[in-house]
């Protein structure tokens, strides 16, 4: 524990200052040299080495006395490079302009450079860039009093991280995290800059050793700071935010579409402990009927936690066990770390000696340190012969049915070493190229999910796999999903998360989510009520809870908790298909399924950080209430018509309304023109229970939306088996038309049959016309709730004019 020894003055008083280590700069511009995309300047102490591509970006290198390797990480996808179209010296300045319209300027002084979009305006603009003795190097830029920040990742804090400084160093933090927590499981080194009416610019340093984004300590200027001298920044221009967020995940790749199943609800719990308890918390979610798909095991499922076994007492016969759970409709997730028991009696330990699998020192000793089973190796996931080797060994888990898997303490997280993970000098392989883990540690994480994702499609055989992951670098969302780590039941976390999903969204990660309910600490029903509302509408959705805390599954805390989980469950399951092609959008774009409102109203000053709402896509705005007590609160409306979902009611948008919400309401809304398709409610994804879908139109506004249907479970969507609609409503005058335009249709069938639904027209209907004035066949409007139905038959195109 901590006292207040801690902040005793210790030197007089003075606070510690950057000291007079000597500092070196690039110095005077000797020369330059322009290729085809590329520009070299050689400076009197250093280098820069210039990348153009074509997403509007520029990779820029700081190339130190000797040449240092110029490959990209892992996290980086191959680019296609953009010319270089002028060259030009203008006084002290030298000017290099590409054909994908960005400028960057190097001081011929000092070597600090700039970066400009077509227009001239500043994208970043640089102050200084400097070393030290031990080569931590740090640039500077410029901020205003009107710059925004945004992206880092997994943070603690508000969403806008201005006067925040963050540390990208992947932590198991156990302890809670507070605002000064400031380096969690995850590290994505981008930087989101927002400027109210100027271009959004984003900055990624590709650098997974220790990293600092200082944005508070500077005044006038942010910081970015690598401490293995590693300034390796791509920089391009959005204009827009959702530009910036598309071009980003076009550098480090989009998430794969994950089975359907892996939007369902998961129940976790460390651990369910036996074959008897996990089946009874299966019977009684069904016999509840709250709709789940999926339930974990955790560590105790193994034998004296030696992943790849089975505990012989506990799961004695695991391919049964799964059976009887695929008849209920559930998949089973295990958790898979990556230390490896010391034991030469273990097949997995003796082997991965036997073939340098692990990782070791330059010298050749193992590293050994110790988690849940004692002292343990840990895999090389950097050697592809390493890597493949773990993804096989998931054969075993794919034996019993299983094709999911958990993978948890690989920032990695060591017990008993001072630094609590590797030691900074083991030597990962990296195919000949290789690297210490203090430069490298950021990247354990991701190539260890990234093993585990392609060793489970190697073996699912045309399944998708779903790999959940605590530990991750820049492009993880091309492997797994992230969930936020060991949050408590506190409603702080709870409140926290949302901002922490939105960033993480910004950031690529667009299937993420917190632990439902608080991982440790003790719950509370309210707390669960009202955690369960909130994370039923956040990309992943799971409840876990620790060992010896209280149980948090939704049935825990009496009938009125379990009626308000069951029914904020119920909406997900019913909007699957809006959320499913939420994940489709994200896997197309990038674009993040939980978004804060700025991405959709980047004018809009009230949202630059709101952290208490965000939409589901578009046109769902949820505002969650994460505080004990709370039956009401303010909830802001970015300009337009919003309906409330429930209600139904009418409520004009920018400004603030006051939201009624007892515990069985979550305020959300729907805004006017949005077209929200939802499916009869099901108690697991695939369950197949047929039904029409619903189409809900809602009037006073126009709107568009992609509807994307595959078979939920292979990867036939890559060889175009899926169905992309485009449904789009328009309104003038005293008429509305909804038009469908199928944009690919790869499935055998033409669809179900659709049932329409226009909410909040403006008067009774008085006509229901196809265009060439045929009647439509069967609709029915209801007065009261001022709901138009019609039925439609399958069909490809249709376009329906509602006359009022
Ligand atoms: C770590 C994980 C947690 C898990 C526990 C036991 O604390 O973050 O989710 O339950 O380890 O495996």
């Amino acid at each position: 524990m901590l006292t207040s020894e801690a902040i005793q003055p210790g030197d007089g008083g003075r606070e510690k200052g950057p000291g007079d280590a000597t500092v070196h700069r690039i110095g005077r511009i000797a020369r330059t040299e322009t290729g085809s995309g590329t520009v070299r300047v050689y400076g009197e102490k250093a280098d820069l080495a210039l990348d153009f591509y074509t997403e509007r970006m520029v990779r820029i290198r700081v190339l130190l006395a000797d040449e240092p390797d110029g490959s990209p990480t892992p996290a980086v996808l191959p680019q296609q490079m953009e010319q270089v179209v002028e060259t030009a010296k203008d006084g002290d300045e030298f000017r290099f302009r590409s054909a994908n319209g960005l400028t960057v300027s190097v001081d011929g002084e000092r070597g600090v450079f700039s970066v400009r979009n077509e227009r001239g305006e500043e994208l970043l603009t640089g102050l200084d860039l400097a070393w030290d003795a031990r080569r931590q190097l740090t640039l500077t830029a410029a901020m205003g009093a009107d710059s925004h920040f945004y992206g880092l990742g997994e943070k603690t804090g508000f969403l806008d991280k201005k006067g925040e400084r963050y540390e990208m160093w992947n932590s198991d933090v156990y302890e809670p995290h507070v605002p000064d927590t400031d380096a969690l499981y995850q590290s994505i080194p981008l930087l989101i800059h927002y400027r109210y009416g100027a271009p959004a610019c984003g900055v990624f340093l590709d650098d997974p050793g220790r990293t600092v984004f200082d944005m508070r300590t500077n005044g006038d200027r942010y910081a970015i700071r690598s401490e293995n001298g590693r300034l390796d920044l791509y920089v391009w221009e959005g204009p827009s935010l959702k530009d910036v967020v598309r071009r980003y995940t076009a550098l480090t790749g989009r998430p794969p579409l994950p089975p359907r199943w892996a939007l369902g609800y998961q129940q976790s719990r460390y651990s369910y402990m036996d074959r008897a308890e996990l089946l009874d918390v299966a019977r009684t979610i069904r016999a509840k009927r709250i709709p789940c798909d999926v339930l974990y095991l955790d560590i105790h499922y193994m034998d004296e936690y030696k992943v790849f076994t089975w505990h012989p007492d506990r799961f004695p016969d695991p391919r049964a066990m799964m059976e009887e759970l695929a008849g209920m409709g559930f998949q089973v997730v295990p958790i898979v770390d990556p230390g490896v028991k010391k034991d030469p009696k273990y097949p997995v330990y003796r082997e991965g000696v036997q073939e340098g699998y692990f990782c070791a020192k330059l010298e050749g000793e193992l590293f050994i340190g110790s988690v849940w089973p004692g002292p343990s190796a840990f895999a090389d996931f950097t050697d592809d012969r390493a890597a493949r080797w773990w993804g096989d060994l998931h054969r075993f888990y794919i034996d019993s049915g299983i094709k999911g898997i958990w993978n948890d303490m690989n920032e990695p997280s060591v017990f008993d070493t001072a630094n609590k993970t590797m030691d900074l000098d083991v030597l990962h392989a990296n195919n000949g190229n290789p690297k210490t883990h203090g430069e490298w540690h950021n990247l354990y994480g991701m190539l260890m999910s990234k093993a585990t994702y392609e060793g489970m499609v190697r073996g699912l055989d045309g399944e998708r796999p779903f790999v959940l992951t605590r530990a991750g670098y820049a492009g993880i969302q091309r492997y797994a999903a992230v969930w936020t780590g060991d949050n408590r039941s506190y409603w702080e976390h709870m409140a926290m998360s949302i901002p922490m999903v939105l960033n993480l969204g910004l950031s690529g990660v667009a299937f993420a989510g917190p632990d439902i309910g608080g991982f440790s600490h003790h719950a509370t029903g309210e707390l669960v009520a009202r955690w369960t509302q909130l994370g039923a509408l956040l990309p992943f959705c799971r409840n876990h809870s620790a060992i010896d805390t209280s149980r948090q599954e939704p049935w825990r805390f009496g009938e009125r908790v379990e009626a308000v989980c069951r029914e904020a469950l119920n909406l997900r399951y019913r909007l699957m298909p809006y959320l499913y092609s939420l994940f489709y959008e994200a896997s197309a774009s990038g674009l993040p399924i939980a978004r804060p409102l700025l991405l959709e109203y980047p004018d809009d000053r009230n949202a630059a950080n709101l952290c208490d709402q965000f939409l589901l896509g578009r046109d769902l705005l949820a505002a969650p209430i994460v505080r004990p007590g709370a039956t009401a609160r303010a909830v802001y409306l970015p300009a337009g018509v919003w309906y409330d979902y429930r209600t139904g009611e009418r409520l004009e948008g920018g400004r603030h309304v006051l939201a009624n919400a007892p515990l069985e309401t979550m305020p959300l809304y729907v805004r006017a023109g949005a077209i929200l398709p939802e499916q009869p409610l099901r108690q697991y994804a695939d369950e197949a229970i047929g039904g029409a879908l619903t189409l809900n139109v809602y009037a006073g506004g126009e709107g568009s939306f992609r509807l994307y249907e595959d078979d939920g479970r292979t990867f036939g969507y890559e060889q175009g088996a899926y169905r992309l609609r485009e449904f789009g409503w328009t309104e003038s005058g005293r008429e509305g038309v909804l038009k469908l335009r199928t944009l690919h249709q790869g499935l055998p069938d033409g669809g179900e049959p659709l049932k329409i639904v226009v909410h909040a027209l403006p008067a009774s209907p008085v006509d229901v016309l196809f265009p060439d004035g045929e009647k439509a066949a069967r609709w029915r409007y209801d007065e009261a709730a001022r709901r138009l139905e019609v039925e439609l038959p399958e069909t490809a195109e249709f376009a329906l004019r509602i006359v009022w």
